[in-house]
């Protein structure tokens, strides 16, 4: 196998492109990858400041560095939920990125009970949110590539979850002024370009899934996804960009909807009290 660029020997074909690359070739694609995300859905611009929201694998980590050699303004953002060990050691990957690099990192400790791994989502994007809006920051972006979009993809269509298609975006603009942007520069890449990038580039992070994550619907719908893949290489790739490009568009809702602010916690919401405070009044009343 030869490099589709420079003709060298080849470390890794990627079927989907037809294509294979040396080293150095593969990285530059895939900061091309980056760039054209960035490009293509105006995510940030290299005046504002961009949170990265890090959890300190292979995603996340590998956006941050493309970000920082990029020269764009960022600071790291950890939510550490206290998940035990594996709260402890993503922390610490983070950290030592950050140190190795003298970048900015914020880590913001959630003292409340965790809430299940079903609403960590949520959670976590309320955090996200709050914590930006706190740092002045107008934009998040988070490290979710080509497999985690097309599995959330998956997963709504086969519930045909009406509201979270039109939401499901590599770039979600704000539309209330407590409403952070949401990006997704590794919507592109698929998660073993990532972690083939995370390894080249030396990144230590950290391998293991959240132990709440075992078991999650969006790992089975990735497995299905993996096997449609292997049988029709770029099979996950169309199915994702065919939503974002002929489909979304159809699912936008005509109507706006009107958003409020929640009564306990001042974030925005479409009814009185926000989706995470009902989430947390579930969680004690289960207790
Ligand atoms: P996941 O939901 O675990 O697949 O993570 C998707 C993305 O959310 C990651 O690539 C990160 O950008 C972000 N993320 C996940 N967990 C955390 C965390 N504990 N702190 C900050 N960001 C996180
Ligand atoms: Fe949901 Fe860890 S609790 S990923
Ligand atoms: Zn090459």
């Amino acid at each position: 196998m030869k490099c589709r660029k420079c003709g060298d020997a080849a470390v890794i074909e990627l079927r989907r492109h037809n294509a294979a690359f040396c080293v150095t070739d593969f990285q530059e694609f895939f900061r091309n990858q980056v760039r054209e995300a960035i490009r293509k859905h105006k995510m940030f611009t290299k005046d504002e400041p961009v949170l990265v929201a890090v959890s300190g694998g292979k995603d996340s980590l590998a956006l941050w560095d493309v970000l920082i050699d990029e020269g764009y303004r960022t600071t790291g953002l950890y939510l550490d939920l206290g998940i035990f060990d594996y709260s402890v050691e993503s922390k610490a990957r983070c950290e030592k990125f950050a140190a190795a690099r003298s970048v900015p990192l914020i880590i913001s400790k959630q003292v409340t009970r965790r809430p299940p791994c079903s609403g960590c989502g949520l959670s976590k994007r309320y955090l996200m949110n709050r914590a930006a809006l706190e740092e002045g920051m107008p934009v998040v972006a988070t490290g979710h590539n080509l497999d985690d979009e097309a599995a959330t993809l998956f997963g709504s269509v086969m519930h045909w979850q009406m509201d979270a298609l039109p939401r499901q975006s590599p770039a979600l603009a704000s539309t209330h002024p407590k409403l952070v942007r949401r990006v997704k520069p590794l919507y592109r890449l698929s998660e073993r370009e990532t972690a083939a990038f995370a390894f080249l580039r030396r990144i230590d992070y950290i391998v293991d899934e959240c132990p709440f994550a075992v078991g999650a619907t969006s790992i089975a719908h990735k497995e299905i996804l993996n096997r449609m893949e292997d049988a029709a290489p770029g099979a996950k790739h169309n199915f994702l960009f065919g939503f974002l490009d002929k489909a979304r568009p159809v699912f936008q809702r005509a109507e706006a909807v009107e958003l409020k602010e929640c009564t306990r916690c001042g974030q925005v919401t479409t009814g009185t009290l926000c989706a995470f405070c009902k989430l947390a009044d579930q969680v004690k009343r289960a207790l």
